[in-house]
């Protein structure tokens, strides 16, 4: 359903990608792994229309949304929760996630805020308290829920494990396999290799702005190359 060819940015003089190519299929978990500031985030700027491509294509569901508008992106549903959460902490856990609704899913809010709330039994008890009380893994949750209410057909995850203690990073892995066996595809932006290639199907490494490593998860996890520059094996 993604499919993203020869892409390229830049922030000024400095590129950043050198021409990507990443597919992702319906109902795939797909990760793209690489170390800190290599641009996965700008990846993910750049397919939500938050950033500008320099150059090559992104077509989802069959159309070109090569720097369109992140609200038309939104609207076709590509929907990315953002590294860092990005939650509004002055506002409800509640309001945050119908804030989640605004460009996409809003004729069916009560029905995907009573299974948000199904999935995350957590947000519901908390649903009247500010977003910014919320401990750092429930507020990974917020930001997911409001992420779902968009009723994504493809949901991009930047880094949802960072900064979670290990048994919430667990939790989070467990999660995010869950609402891919109930068909959601997801893109999986991760730092942390061996967790991401365990539950994701095709694995895609971003070196020097570069695709460096891509195959199917367990291919990718044997790779002499991975195991020492990212598990110092
Ligand atoms: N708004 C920006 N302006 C200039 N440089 C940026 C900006 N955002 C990120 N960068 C730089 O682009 C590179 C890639 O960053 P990023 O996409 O955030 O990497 P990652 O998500 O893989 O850690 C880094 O060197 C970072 O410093
Ligand atoms: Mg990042």
């Amino acid at each position: 359903m993604l499919e993203v060819r020869g892409l390229k940015a830049a922030y000024g003089g400095t590129e950043i990608l050198r021409g990507i190519d990443l597919d992702v299929a319906e109902g795939e978990i797909v990760t793209v792994l690489g170390s800190n500031g290599v641009g996965k985030t700008t990846l993910n700027m750049v397919l939500s229309g938050l950033a500008p491509a320099r150059g090559g294509d992104v077509r989802f569901c069959g159309e070109t949304i090569t720097n369109r508008p992140p609200g038309a992106i939104v609207e076709a549903g590509l929907i990315q929760v953002p590294e860092g959460r990005r939650i509004f902490p002055n506002m409800q856990v509640r309001e945050n996630l119908e804030l989640g609704s605004y460009g996409r899913g809003k004729a069916n809010r009560a029905a995907n805020l009573d299974r948000v709330f199904e999935t995350f039994p957590r947000l519901k008890e908390r649903e009247k308290q500010l977003a910014g009380t919320l401990s750092g893994g429930e507020q990974q949750m917020l930001a997911i829920g409001r992420g779902l209410m968009a009723e994504p057909r493809l949901l991009i995850l930047d880094e949802p494990s960072l900064g979670l203690s290990p048994l919430l990073v667990e939790e989070m892995f467990d999660l995010i396999r869950k609402l891919n066996a109930g068909g959601l595809a997801i893109m999986l932006v991760e730092q942390n290799v061996v967790q991401s290639l365990e539950i994701a199907s095709r694995a895609y490494v971003i070196e020097n702005g570069e695709v460096a490593m891509a195959g199917s998860a367990a291919s990718v996890a044997e790779n002499p190359e991975l195991r020492k520059t990212y598990l110092g094996l």
